[in-house]
């Protein structure tokens, strides 16, 4: 049997206040069967001890070219490298990137590698935004490496704004996506604009309860961030989501609650849009009447609810599309006596009469609230592919790949 190699990867940390959250990183990667090797930059060391990365990683920590000497470990590393991960990256170290430079271990081990390369900027927003920075991480892509777009959110001290480090379990994700698929990020959607929908609707029954589903909003999180990494002007209209999902700076987002609220949003948002994806999860029925106190217990028992249509919004989208724009929705399906998971998907696509329909199996514990996710994206053209199990960055970008092949 041929023997199993966990995936090199290389981690490396650049000097910003944003490197104690490289332990959370390396430890997902870690934990999900990667042999990571730490090079810290030696401000990074101001930061976190070379001994937190060595106990984490189990592999020893180096920053310059002159030691392990007889390893020539400022070539071994990146050769060796099945990715490259620079989190976080600060706005120096893609200067020195962007300019070849190869005066510590981590920029010599970036000329060294072959494979993919992804770099987490995170610095104050006065960086970020500086035209030198622009035209370095402009540089750095168009050699093809994947600059990740920072979250937008709580910096150091009281500042605020674009270039927070994202979420450790987003960075892992990108990294599970490059490896999985090194060509998963494209600058294939510039020019193009998107509006995706994500989460699950609340529909109020009185002033604390609600009828609501489980969807967390991951997949419609990972279909708007993987757009905007492949260049794609973004709007995601949120319904309820988890919280620990952060959006990607360069992500506009519009808040809702209910279905009426997220209809609204839709159809005004999907005006000019090249692409609309419908990945939230719109409840189909609401109380006809919301009570406008908390409704109590009785000694005549429990309340009768009255339940009214929410309307379908994929169909109303579908009804008022532009020439030229394309509708994806979602289905996310069981089997039962009358056919298994893929019938259902096909009469759902007919049915609504979107572009695209990604259909997933539901139930077992499979999909909602989970990273990974599975399934068929069926076309109008009668088009059938299957998305095998991996990661919602992975579908995303499965997805992204047919609709940017559709916009030709
Ligand atoms: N959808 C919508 N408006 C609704 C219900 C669903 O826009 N009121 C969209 C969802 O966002 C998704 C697609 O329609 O893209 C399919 O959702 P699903 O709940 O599977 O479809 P339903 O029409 O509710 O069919 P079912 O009877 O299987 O629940």
């Amino acid at each position: 049997m041929a023997e199993h190699r966990p995936p090199r990867v290389v981690l490396g940390v650049a000097g910003g206040i944003a490197a104690y959250k490289a332990c959370e990183v390396l430890r997902r990667l870690t934990e999900t069967g990667h042999q990571v090797r730490v090079v810290p930059t030696e401000s990074a060391l101001n930061f976190v001890g070379a001994a937190t990365f060595e106990a984490l990683s189990g592999q020893p920590v180096r920053t310059g070219v002159f030691e392990d000497i007889p390893e020539v470990a400022h070539v071994r590393l990146g050769q060796q490298a099945q990715l490259v991960v620079i989190a976080p990256a600060t706005a120096d170290l893609m200067a020195r990137a962007a300019q070849g430079r190869a005066d510590d271990l981590l920029t010599a081990t970036l000329l060294t590698a072959r494979c993919p390369v992804l770099m987490v900027p995170a610095m104050h927003t006065e960086m970020w935004l500086h035209p030198a920075t622009v035209a370095n991480v402009a540089l750095l892509r168009s050699r093809g490496i994947v600059v990740m777009e920072p979250a937008s959110g709580r910096l150091t001290g009281v500042d605020t704004g674009p270039g927070r480090l994202p979420e450790p379990a987003e960075i892992a994700e990108f990294a599970r996506l490059l490896l999985e698929r090194p060509d998963a990020l494209p600058q294939d959607l510039v020019g193009r604009r998107v509006v995706v929908s994500a989460g699950g609707t609340r529909e109020p029954l009185d002033p604390v309860r609600f009828l609501g589903n489980r969807s967390s909003g991951r997949q419609g999180y990972a279909l708007a961030r993987v757009a905007a990494q492949r260049g794609a002007e973004v709007t995601l209209v949120r319904a309820h989501t988890s919280e620990d999902l952060l959006p990607p700076a360069s992500v506009r987002v519009v808040d809702t609650g209910t279905a009426a609220q997220l209809r609204e949003a839709m159809v005004h948002e999907s005006a000019g849009a090249d692409v609309v994806v419908m990945a939230a999860a719109v409840a189909d029925f609401r109380p006809a009447d919301m009570v406008q106190h908390k409704i109590k217990k009785t000694d005549s028992g429990p309340p009768t609810l009255s339940l009214e249509t929410n309307p379908d919004i994929l169909v109303e989208l579908v009804g008022k599309r532009a020439e030229g724009q394309l509708i994806v929705g979602f289905a996310a399906e069981t089997g039962d006596e009358n056919g298994d998971v893929l019938h259902h998907g096909r009469a759902k696509l007919a049915r609504k009469g979107c572009d695209l329909l990604v259909v997933n199996a539901v139930g077992d514990g499979k999909a909602f609230e989970q990273p990974d996710n599975a399934g068929w994206l069926l076309g109008a053209d009668g088009g059938e592919v299957e998305l095998p199990p991996g990661s919602k960055a992975l579908l995303a970008s499965s997805l992204w790949d047919a609709v940017a092949h559709r916009l030709g």
